[in-house]
């Protein structure tokens, strides 16, 4: 998700410093260019060292250093990044940062600095909450900073309470508005993902092998592109720290009445979830017992078309997508559907990769049929929002 972007971490100096490595490492495996600026005080912690061996460039951290300055001088290293990340943001350095002192070479990058700032702070509890920090972070916020945490926890001074820097996973989650272009601000989404679970009675259930996967990467991409989205997730859907809403819902009726309720103020509709086709006609109180039996009948009753329900609401949504697993002629299936369930567009997959770590498959429309080709299901779903981004539709 972070490909090719550019980060300039910031780091200041508190003991949170060695955990802004592995967040550095984080970061390059998310595909990003990483460069470091370390303030005197952060390379008493860990040596500037660690931050190259791990970015695999030079660290900076002097403001008179004639050689950095000939090969990155500090206003180009500040204009460099597309996000500069402060972390761990001491209180020191947001005070600073606050009124404009500018004495070393990270505060005055941040001086120089003209686009997206986020600030991870992490200190002792007590001095997160004074009034001083308080006060300049509204003056920070105010001014466009960003913040991520701090989080509550036990601190390494040996207290608890609000003051740990931020997970790397939520650092990321936090940078990803910053660096993506906001192409679908303004706009609202609604995702349905993973399975539907159908009580038979008290312990049995009916349900599929669908992760969920691919519908949390689309709910994460299109915040990230400044869509309100709102998840409804199946049981078992993974987690994110991204910035969207998520409803939990366990039968395909509850997942209906969620989406249709959504749906109406939506933009998109994006059906990802594997819905039960079936129910069970006759739920049972308590357990079933087996009683000698050798074979056990169930009947069974159709469950609500959810997609389909939602593309005939007289104010359905701009765009609604639905998906179609088939064992084969996966785009004449997607055709079909597309037809039956009077959808904008119908992304074909294989069945058998259900729950895979990758996604691939066709994007089926009345006039296009484009193949996507097997990719991480992150990638998979900027590929699906740019296909529907693609669809457009009038104002
Ligand atoms: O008809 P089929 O189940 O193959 O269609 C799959 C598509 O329809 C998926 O987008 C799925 O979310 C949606 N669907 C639904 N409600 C159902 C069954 C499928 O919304 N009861």
């Amino acid at each position: 998700m972070l490909t090719g972007k550019r980060i300039l971490i910031g780091i200041g100096g508190g003991i949170a410093v060695y955990r802004v490595a592995e967040l550095a490492r984080l970061l390059m495996k998310q595909g990003a260019e990483v460069r470091c600026v370390m303030t005197k005080a952060a390379q008493q912690f860990v040596t500037p060292l660690t931050f190259e061996a791990l970015t695999g460039e030079a660290v900076h951290s002097e403001l008179f250093d004639l050689t950095a300055e000939r090969t990155m001088g500090h206003i180009a290293l500040a204009r460099w990044a597309d996000v500069l990340l402060l972390a761990p943001a001491t209180a020191n350095l947001l005070a600073k940062h606050a009124y404009g002192i500018a004495d070393d070479l990270l505060t005055t990058l941040l001086q120089v600095r003209e686009g997206p700032v986020l600030a991870a702070p992490a200190m002792n509890v007590s001095m997160w909450r004074s009034p001083a920090t308080q006060a300049n972070v509204a003056i920070l916020r105010e001014r466009g900073v960003s913040f991520i945490g701090p989080v509550a926890g036990a601190l390494a001074c040996g207290e608890e309470g609000e003051g740990r820097l931020a997970e790397p996973e939520a650092i990321v989650a936090a940078l990803l508005p910053l660096v993506s272009e906001q192409k679908l601000a303004g706009q609202r989404w609604v995702i349905n993902a993973g399975p539907t679970r159908e009580g038979w009675d008290d312990v049995r259930v009916l349900s599929n092998r669908a992760s969920g996967r691919l519908g949390v990467c689309l709910a994460e991409a299109a915040a990230a592109m400044g869509a309100r989205v709102t998840l409804v997730a199946g049981p078992g859907t993974p987690a994110s720290l991204a910035g969207f809403e998520r409803v939990d819902v366990e039968t395909a009726h509850e997942m209906q009445a969620a989406c249709e309720s959504l749906a109406k103020n939506a933009d998109v509709f994006v059906a990802t979830a594997a819905v039960s086709d079936y129910r069970f006609a006759a739920p049972v109180e308590g357990k079933i017992k087996r009683e000698g039996r050798e074979t056990l009948q169930a009947e069974f009753a159709a469950n609500p078309d959810i997609v389909a329900g939602i593309a005939a609401m007289p104010e359905r949504p701009r765009k609604v997508i639905a998906f179609a697993a088939e064992r084969s002629d996966h785009v004449a299936h997607a055709r079909d559907k597309l037809a039956r369930k009077k959808v904008d567009a119908v992304v074909a997959n294989d069945a058998s990769r259900m729950g895979a770590a990758t996604g691939s498959g066709w994007w089926v429309t009345v006039d296009k049929v484009v193949e996507l080709p097997e990719a991480d299901k992150a990638i998979f779903a900027q590929s699906l929002i740019e296909q529907i981004q693609a669809m457009g539709w009038k104002a």
